[in-house]
């Protein structure tokens, strides 16, 4: 098995973390940049991502996610939220950073901008949300990925109240919807979840080959 699969056995959904191990500010930068070069259509990156490890705030967000433990006693707990009012404006800030990060005019990338704005325009606005949030879920998975081979351990999340989190960080005054929620951290030994064998579909069952 390669180092990345076995990384990928050794990871699992968290759900004690040790309260007591922080997560280092240079492992937090390399985790911020694994979430910085994930893929997005077109490249567009339709959400921002919060990083909170101010402890009052973890306790709110575990209110706001049934209690859910995880969320108080993670080292730090990164928030997936997409944008709820994806438009022109969005495509054009991007169009510009093409431009600059390429150094190609503007102009040359009418087509482009075009594209995306068709595509875009053309989507109804739950659409256009369901859109930008399915992006972030590409995210979450290279976070994971790259918080597993640096043997930091994660629990991906969904299950939340998400008006509740927004509304803890004051989400919607920025046209912001959580989408996915991931604490961060470092297993305790009482989390038994962490000797439970991996669960997934026999390959003959999930592979068509063709
Ligand atoms: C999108 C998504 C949402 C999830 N939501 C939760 C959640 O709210 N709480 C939780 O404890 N686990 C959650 N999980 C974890 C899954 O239950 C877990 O990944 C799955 O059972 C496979 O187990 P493993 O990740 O330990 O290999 C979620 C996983 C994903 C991918």
């Amino acid at each position: 098995m390669s180092t990345y699969n076995k990384n990928l056995k050794w990871r699992y959904a968290t759900k004690k973390f040790d309260a007591t191990k922080r997560i280092s500010e240079t492992d937090l930068e390399l985790l911020k940049e694994a979430i910085q070069l994930s893929a997005s259509s077109y490249g567009l990156q339709p959400y921002k991502v919060l990083i909170i490890s101010d402890p009052k705030i973890k306790s709110q967000l575990k209110v706001a996610a049934n209690g859910q433990q995880q969320l108080e006693d993670a080292s730090h707990v990164v928030v997936f939220a997409n944008l709820s009012d994806l438009s022109e404006k969005h495509v054009a800030s991007y169009i510009e950073n093409i431009s600059k990060t390429r150094g190609v005019e503007i102009q040359q990338l009418d087509g482009y901008a075009n594209l995306m704005n068709r595509v875009v325009g053309d989507l109804s606005e739950d659409a256009r949300e369901v859109w930008a949030a399915k992006q972030t879920y590409i995210a979450l998975g290279n976070l994971l990925s790259a918080a597993a081979d640096l043997k930091i351990d994660s629990c991906p999340m969904e299950g939340f109240d998400a008006e509740k989190v927004a509304e803890v960080l004051n989400l919607k005054e920025f046209n912001l919807t959580p989408s996915l929620i991931a604490p961060l951290g470092y297993r305790s030994t009482e989390d038994t979840t962490q000797h439970y064998d991996k669960v997934r579909k026999p390959e003959e069952e999930l592979f068509i080959t063709i």
